[in-house]
């Protein structure tokens, strides 16, 4: 499905973000190990936290929607069964890794793949670490699903120092650390999102400017509620189009603050977009808020570099269309790990800005352009990424004409009502 956006002359109206997607995939995950029902309120349900739910299923794991509530009904730490075939993670990286974790530390052989997308990205970050603490996982050559986990059962605990900053393989270790014969111990330098290690209520200490995240195998999960608060990585392409877009004030409802993954408010607020957070509070242990934001002059010089890369990392394509509607220059460095996303998102950014009119430069981890305000409506690729299609639509909005979306309909990884928002929002 192709969609074509217009020129919008202001966005106006309230937006409720849907469930956070990293924190839903954990709370099917937990929910499936814990000893006993599990109320899920704001679940997203879309196609990846969906894809999880299916496998959880596959191994043994009950649950129920009432409404848009989803009850998982656990089966205990030890209460998963084998499966009886390969299981399908379909586009969906958080799910094939994070399981892996899980899988790792049961006494029987799962075979995991997923979409054709989804087995072209590594997978040796997670079978590495997972392998030092007793599992055997066969991959392609290429490191690449499909993966054969053969689990051990108990697995060894690890000290082990993440060599990639990515909340995917920590939370792989940590999950796999529940099945395991001691204390197993992640250490990071550059913070990633903390969810896993919030959600498991696990120790954290910070040493020498690193963070140490510890798991002791044999904690019970015990049966409880989950409140997944609105994905800030969704509000994003809100925050954007109100302030690129003249003559927009958009409210948006029910958005996660984690400060791992608010960066993207800062890069914005560098940028002199108008933000104001409202309402501030708690919900089910994460900070939520409301966002005003409303059109401004956006001013960029900005490199995004660093610490910052991980707490942003989704949000990346989304603020290179708000430079690109800036004054001055936008560098992205030390983002090469965009390139093992749902497809190569410094490629993919790359195209699109330069069918706009934007002169980037594309390099090995990141990229870097000078805005100038003549651009141009365009035919956009998808790439069949959901973050590519929503960034692009975002900025077609702000551009003069009518632009396309190629491939349109693969929002629904993570946010299945996007094109209807928008539509919501313009007058
Ligand atoms: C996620 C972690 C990030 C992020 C992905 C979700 C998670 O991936 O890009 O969308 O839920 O843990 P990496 O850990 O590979 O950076």
């Amino acid at each position: 499905m192709d969609r074509t956006i217009s020129t919008s002359r202001g966005l106006r109206g309230t937006v409720s973000v849907p469930g956070d997607k990293s924190i839903s995939h954990r709370s099917v995950m937990l929910g499936a190990l814990a000893d006993g029902e599990c109320v899920i309120d704001g679940f997203l349900r879309a196609a990846d936290p969906l894809s999880t739910l299916a496998c959880f299923g596959r191994l043994g794991v009950r649950h129920r929607f009432d409404g848009e509530r989803l009850i998982v009904s656990g089966n205990g730490l030890h209460g998963l069964r084998s499966p009886d075939g390969e299981l399908d993670a379909g586009n969906s990286g958080t799910t094939i890794r994070l399981m892996a974790g899980i899988l790792s530390g049961q006494p029987f052989t799962t075979v995991v793949s997923g979409d054709q997308y989804l087995v072209k990205r590594p997978m040796r970050r997670i079978m590495e670490p997972l392998g030092r603490m007793g599992a055997r996982i066969a991959s392609s050559a290429a490191g690449t699903a499909p993966l054969t986990i053969d689990g051990r059962a108990p697995l060894t605990a690890v000290e082990y120092e993440l060599p990639v900053a990515s909340a995917q393989v920590k939370s792989a270790v940590l999950l796999a650390g529940l099945f395991a014969d001691g204390t197993t111990t992640v250490v990071e330098s550059e913070p990633s999102r903390d969810h896993t290690e919030r959600m498991l209520r696990l120790p954290v200490e910070e040493r020498s400017g690193r963070r140490h995240i510890s798991v002791t195998g044999g904690t019970r999960i015990p049966a409880q509620p989950f409140l997944v608060p609105g994905d800030p990585s969704s509000a994003a392409f809100f925050a954007v189009a109100a302030a690129i877009v003249p003559g927009s004030q958009v409210l948006i409802r029910n958005v996660g603050m984690n400060p791992s993954r608010t960066g993207y408010l800062d890069v914005l607020t560098k940028m002199k977009a108008r933000i104001a957070v409202e309402n501030e509070r708690t919900v089910g242990g994460e900070p939520v808020a409301d966002l005003v934001v409303s059109s401004s002059e956006l001013r960029s010089d900005i490199v995004v570099e660093g610490e910052l890369i991980p707490n942003l990392i989704d949000e990346i394509p989304v603020l290179a269309v708000a430079a690109a509607f800036a004054d001055g220059s936008f560098t992205v460095k030390g983002a090469g790990d965009l390139r093992n996303k749902e497809t190569d998102r410094i490629a993919a950014v790359c195209s699109n800005l330069r069918r706009m009119g934007v002169d980037v430069e594309e390099r090995p981890d990141g990229f870097a352009f000078e805005s100038k305000k003549r651009l141009f409506s365009s035919d956009f690729d998808s790439f069949d990424d959901h973050r590519i299609a929503m960034a692009f639509g975002i900025a077609s909005l702000a551009l003069d004409g009518a632009s396309t979306i190629k491939d349109a309909a693969c929002v629904s990884i993570s946010f299945p009502n996007f094109w209807d928002d928008v539509a919501s929002l313009q007058r």
